[in-house]
């Protein structure tokens, strides 16, 4: 393949950079089989994310180890890896246990994740959609006392496989709950992949409306009815800058059945070059990655781009 293609169309209504949040060795292997992902195999595919230019890589989660046993090695994992100069590491912390094993870890960036739905706060925190703000308070409080930032995702966003449609008020209101506890950034999951883009509009006007503007959201869509694209080019159109993608398009929640792959970071990076939008990564060392994992996993990629380019 001709490595001009695709042919680079700019955009001047679309910012000139975008920041990838690479979530496939948190996100994508959380719904791989335990036995499966060795910690030496993570390490070598956050290394080899950082080497293909990715500077954000959302690393595991300190989350219950019976709830997500994939990652039950998020401290040896954190331990095994050598430091990647100029590579942000956030990992996911849904309460003060979950912080404090952070912070023996020495990680610097944290995210809580927040649910749109009652249901969904069930099922993913055992807890009601009221007492996860009390449990995420006490996780920023401390956080940002010790010099750590917070993000905060917010899943649902779009559709519920329990309660159907979310209304996007109900969205902007859970948001601007995170927003004010001090979370610097917002991530907006569609954690089903139902929403399409004059939805991702409808969410983005209830956010500004509820007094949370583009420049604090970033957006995270999976990919399973494949609107994930079509749903970032409408963000990005919006002023967005930071999307959430996995490599290969891994992913999925375990406490989401309907859930499936993130946005593929090789089908996002194919858009951003022939939208003519900065990202910083190499493609082809992406999908060399992403064919290495696939093989590691046993089967192959989902991501339309690494199957085209994989060889
Ligand atoms: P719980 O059972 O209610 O916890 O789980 P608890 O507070 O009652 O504690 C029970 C026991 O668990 C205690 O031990 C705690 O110490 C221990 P005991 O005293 O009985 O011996 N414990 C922990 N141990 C290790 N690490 C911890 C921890 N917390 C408690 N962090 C909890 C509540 C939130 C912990 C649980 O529900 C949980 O771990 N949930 C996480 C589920 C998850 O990881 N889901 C996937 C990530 S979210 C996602 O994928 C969506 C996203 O991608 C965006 C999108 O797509 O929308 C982000
Ligand atoms: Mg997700």
């Amino acid at each position: 393949m001709a490595r001009e293609l695709p042919m680079r169309i700019p955009d001047p209504d679309l910012p000139e950079r975008v920041t990838i949040y690479e979530v496939g060795a948190r996100d994508g292997l959380q719904n791989e089989g335990a036995a499966v992902v060795p910690v030496e195999v993570k390490v070598e595919f956050l290394e080899r994310l950082a080497a293909a230019g990715l500077t954000t890589l959302e690393a595991t989660s300190f989350v219950h180890p019976k709830w997500v046993p994939q990652l039950a090695d998020a401290a040896d994992l954190l331990a095994a890896l050598p430091r990647l100069p100029g590579v942000d590491l956030p990992v996911l912390v849904p309460n003060e246990r979950g912080l404090d094993r952070a912070l023996e870890a020495g990680v610097e960036h944290v995210a809580v994740f927040a649910s749109a739905t009652e249901t969904f706060a069930q099922r993913n925190l055992n807890r009601s959609l009221d007492d996860q703000f009390a449990m995420f308070d006490a996780v920023v409080t401390r956080a940002l006392a010790a010099g750590l930032r917070v993000r905060g995702y917010v899943s649902m966003c779009f559709g519920d496989p329990w309660e159907g449609a979310v209304d996007p008020a109900q969205v902007a209101a859970v948001g601007r709950r995170l927003v004010e506890m001090g979370c610097h950034q917002l991530s907006l999951g569609d954690t089903i992949g139902t929403g399409t883009p004059g939805h991702v509009d409808a969410v983005l006007d209830a956010c500004a409306a509820g007094g949370v503007g583009v420049d604090r959201i970033a957006v995270h869509f999976h990919d399973t009815y494949g609107q994930a694209l079509a749903n970032t080019l409408a963000a990005l159109r919006r002023g967005v800058t930071t999307v959430d993608a996995s490599a290969g398009g891994l992913g999925g929640c375990p406490y989401a059945e309907s859930a499936t792959g993130n946005l593929a970071t090789e089908d996002l990076v194919w858009m951003l070059d022939g939208l003519g939008v900065a990202h910083g990564a190499d493609l082809d060392a992406l999908v060399a990655t992403s064919t290495w994992m696939a093989e590691r996993l046993g089967r192959p990629s989902p991501s339309r781009v690494v199957r085209a380019l994989g060889g």
